[in-house]
């Protein structure tokens, strides 16, 4: 059988997990979650479930992939009776996300183009047309976004298609340190602009979000805890075998627990970070703008480079190739979900691993999904799911969150449901099933020492699981508006 190859190095292994954790959702998620649902008091208990449950999943995930030597679906085949579809579960939650941020990282790419096209007057640029405008005019020219989109699909599969060591990790290796380096260069100027103090009140301030003085509806404590925990779950890309996959090509010397506390810790300064670079500006130059989401990256972000002179184009394309970087590391990391599983098969097949070929067919499959979603512009195009299932609003006019345009939906079945599911069914599986020694077994691999072993086996047990059943509680309600929280 044809040797599967791995990390050539414990950093690069770190700078491909810690860039799969940082992505979009570090910086449209996080700093608004956290601001509007208590600030000091939200982090505290992103903190708390953090070391709970993040650091638990992501150590069970890691070793349950470096003990197989396998990716997610085949990790589960080998290990378990009850759970061996499971690795599947992942596999469709991959793809489901990379769908929508295949879409995403195309509407970056464009904004890095129309930062320079604004820094040379050429005609790319804003045109004289407001950002909300720009960004209107991008949702409905579905041709320039599909294209987009499928420029930054194709990025993600040439860096799949050169495998492990030679794509994914020499990738990675450069890219996130510049994106750190290019991430410090805009909060310096962020935190230095006259009234960037509001912006940071509105995140670190315990209490809940007050904005143009009014005082938003305190949420309940289910649902701060579900908030934190749903985004704790993407931020961390936990719950559907990204880090299986990744455990599964790193060296049997390599200390797990160590490297799970690094990517935990640094994916939560990223998220932090992220924070200070977008709300000090944000409040200071345009603190009308959308404050979360989409929205906060293409239409407040613009505007606030907009304010700044020539000099803020030059933000706009620092800010804007982070945030493609930020991407870009992450989709490798869900397209190598799905292109792993597939060369595990073939290589035991005797095959040689076929990746160029499964990466291009994975990458083909997500491209389509990605179309959808660029053809759909957020719900500007008329064939949203609401539009195409005929839902009607409730009396009060509202429609469900998840039916308004295919990013919410896929984000929904995604993040909503399948990561924490994923996540919950894996903590029974190595609580309830393999028992922790499974676990435990290879953290102490090559005389390394476990030193949260007791702690991991508690948490794993009883604490995550029971804490992930409110999170995906809390998830559900949340999205589909069943109130069982309010
Ligand atoms: N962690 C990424 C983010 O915060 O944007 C999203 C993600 C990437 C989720 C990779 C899952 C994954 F496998």
């Amino acid at each position: 059988m044809e040797e599967r190859k791995g990390f050539g190095t414990n950093f690069g292994f770190l700078m491909a997990a810690i860039g799969s954790a940082v992505g979009l959702g570090n910086i449209w998620g996080f700093p608004n979650k956290m601001g509007a649902s208590g600030g000091f008091t939200f982090l505290i208990i992103y903190l708390v479930l953090a070391a709970l449950c993040g650091f638990v999943v992501m150590v069970g995930e890691l070793a349950l992939g470096r003990k197989t030597g396998k990716g997610a679906v085949g990790a589960y085949q080998v290990l378990s009776k009850r759970f061996k579809w499971l690795g599947w579960l992942g596999i469709l939650s991959a793809f489901l996300i990379l769908g929508f941020y295949c879409a995403l990282g195309g509407y970056c790419i464009k904004y890095v183009v129309l930062n320079v096209g604004n820094l040379f007057g050429a005609g790319f640029g804003n045109n004289g047309l407001a950002s909300g405008d720009v960004f209107g005019n991008l949702l409905t020219n579905q041709l320039e976004s599909v294209i987009y989109g499928l420029i930054f699909v194709l990025i993600t599969l040439l860096i799949v298609m050169g495998g492990i060591g030679g794509g994914i990790e020499k990738f990675c290796s450069i890219g996130m340190p510049c994106l750190f380096f290019m991430l410090v260069i805009v909060i310096v100027r962020a935190c230095t602009l006259p009234g960037a103090a509001d912006g940071l009140k509105y995140m670190f301030v315990p209490g809940w979000a007050v904005e143009h003085g009014v005082i938003a509806k305190a949420p309940s404590f289910i649902n701060v805890l579900s908030t934190a925990g749903g985004q704790m779950f993407f931020s961390l890309s936990l719950g559907m075998g990204a880090m299986v996959t990744y455990g599964s090509y790193l060296d049997k010397k390599q200390n797990l627990e160590k490297n799970a506390l690094i990517i935990v810790v640094c994916d939560t300064i990223i998220a932090l970070m992220a924070g200070l670079a977008v709300m000090p500006a944000r409040f200071a130059l345009d603190p009308e703008g959308p404050i979360g989401g989409p929205k906060l990256l293409f239409i407040t972000m613009q505007n606030v480079f907009n304010t700044m002179g020539t000099v803020g184009y030059v933000f706009g394309i620092i800010f804007y190739l982070l945030v493609v970087l930020a991407a870009i590391s992450s989709s490798i990391s869900l397209l190598e979900v799905v292109v792993a599983h597939f060369c595990d098969k073939a290589r035991q097949k005797g095959k040689g691993d076929k990746r160029k070929v499964y990466a291009v067919i994975a990458g083909l499959a997500s491209g389509l999904l990605c179309v959808l979603v660029c053809l759909d512009g957020l719900g500007a195009n008329g064939i949203s799911p609401f539009n195409i299932l005929g839902i009607q609003p409730d009396a009060n006019g509202n429609l469900p969150g998840w039916s308004d345009c295919w990013l919410d939906f896929l984000d929904c079945v995604s993040e909503g449901i399948m990561m924490p599911l994923g996540a919950l069914l894996m903590c029974l599986c190595i609580g309830w099933e393999l028992g922790p020694k499974a676990v435990d077994d290879e953290c102490c691999l090559e005389g390394n020492a476990f030193k949260s072993k007791t702690f991991f086996n508690i948490c794993v047990k009883f604490i995550t699981p029971l804490l992930m059943l409110f999170i995906l509680a809390g998830q559900l309600d949340g999205f589909f508006g069943l109130g069982w929280f309010s």
